[in-house]
């Protein structure tokens, strides 16, 4: 647990996180104890630390008990989670223990929709929103607003449980899925527009927009199919409008340290936010920050903290102006891909076997592979992107 001049590594306790994180965190001179699920232990954790305390899950009883053992025979310097499931136990962990990380009350914020609604209520973020505990109430509210409502379990993620309503029959096929004696239900008005995310990282209070996201669903689902970052997702007036606006954003929810993804809907009444989700952009959304800017939001969080000049270590990545990532829903032949798809650089491809047929709309959880690419010319990617949108959506 020593520096070669017998200082004391610094000590920083991870919860969880996906397996292709961790390269990111080698050379920062600290020493790593992990939390994690006991089939997510994968090679690149093994080679970041030895420490590894297998969970059977990320409940915070379980990582509260789990660093407080921990805690009994060495120092903790800070506690971190980069993963859905893990941010709540480490912002309460590092609460609770005295130890810096995540902040609870923005953490709290972040994954509680309804929380993070009504905190922004009378703001320009506010949406209209109310709790729906039966049916009646969801009719009210869609009558109140005829463009159509947003239904959505105030804890979820992964677009599980959320139900775009337009009309009677959207209604009536949502209500149909809510199982249970009761139910307890987000409604918020329906937000028009086109859809981005943006990518942000703050540190000691500032904050930087880093990317902003284009997305596109599979078909008529919520499952997320493609992202793009690339100097065409909007022009440079759009991206200063949309900085400007995440950068107060993040400023009101008293946003002091870490990554951002931050969902916003680019409609005729300006910008409209979805939700901020206090992490790195699901899929590959992080590597395409990175392959465009060069910042690793994994590694840049944890930097600031580290001893080491660690500046010029690390992965080394080309910048590229273009970058993308698609995710398949269905069968594709990765040699026919890999020819169409020549003049990209791919960065990662995986594809799975075929799946048996689903006769009902995907999720995210239905993908079967991905590809990553990026490149420095925009015909290229162009065609590229074509590709993909015709033969692969
Ligand atoms: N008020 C809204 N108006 C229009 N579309 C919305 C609204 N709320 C959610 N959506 C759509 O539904 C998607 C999922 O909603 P939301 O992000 O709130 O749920 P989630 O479970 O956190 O999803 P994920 O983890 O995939 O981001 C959004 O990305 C957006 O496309
Ligand atoms: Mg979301």
């Amino acid at each position: 647990m020593t520096t070669d001049d017998g200082q004391r590594r610094r000590h920083i306790v991870l919860i969880g996180g996906h397996d292709e994180t961790f390269p990111h965190f080698a050379g920062l001179g600290f020493e790593f104890t992990v939390l994690q699920l006991h089939d997510a232990i994968g090679p690149n954790l093994r080679g970041l630390t030895e420490r590894i305390s297998p969970v059977a899950d990320f409940g915070p009883d379980i990582v509260v008990a789990e660093i407080t053992r921990i805690m009994r025979s060495e120092r903790v310097d800070y506690i971190f989670s980069f993963t859905e499931g893990g941010l709540l136990s480490a912002a309460l962990a590092s609460h609770r223990l005295s130890v810096p990380g995540l902040d609870l009350s923005a953490c709290e914020l972040c994954i509680d929709k309804q929380l993070m609604r009504t905190f922004l209520d009378s703001t320009e973020f506010a949406v209209a929103n109310t709790i729906c505990r039966t049916p009646a109430e969801v009719r009210a509210f869609l009558l109140q607003h005829p463009q159509g409502l947003v239904l959505k379990d105030p804890a979820g993620s992964g677009s599980e449980g959320v139900f775009i309503v337009r009309d009677e029959r959207d209604l009536t096929a949502a209500l149909d899925e809510q199982t249970g004696d009761g139910f307890v239900m987000l409604a918020e008005e329906y937000l028009p527009g086109r859809e981005i995310s943006v990518e942000t990282l703050t540190i000691d209070g500032n904050h930087r927009v880093l990317a902003v996201t284009n997305k596109k669903l599979h078909r008529n689902s919520l499952a997320e199919e493609q992202h793009v970052v690339s100097p065409d997702v909007v022009d440079d007036d759009m991206f200063h409008i949309i900085s400007a606006y995440c950068e107060r954003l993040l400023t009101r929810i008293n946003y002091q340290h870490g990554p951002c993804h931050i969902e916003v809907k680019i409609t005729a009444r300006g910008l409209r936010l979805i939700e901020i989700n206090n992490r790195v952009g699901g899929d590959y959304i992080g590597l395409l920050v990175e392959l465009t800017t060069g910042v690793s939001q994994f590694r840049e969080t944890l930097r600031c903290w580290s001893e080491v000049d660690s500046s010029g270590v690390g992965p080394e990545l080309a910048r590229y102006a273009y970058a993308a990532s698609h995710q398949f829903y269905e069968p594709i032949d990765p040699e026919c891909l890999r020819s169409a798809l020549r003049g990209v650089d791919i960065i990662r491809l995986h594809i799975e076997p075929a799946p048996s047929r689903l006769d009902r709309p995907r999720t995210n959880d239905d993908k079967i592979g991905w590809i990553v690419f990026a490149c420095n010319e925009s015909e290229s990617f162009k065609r590229a992107i074509d590709y993909l949108d015709v033969n692969c959506s």
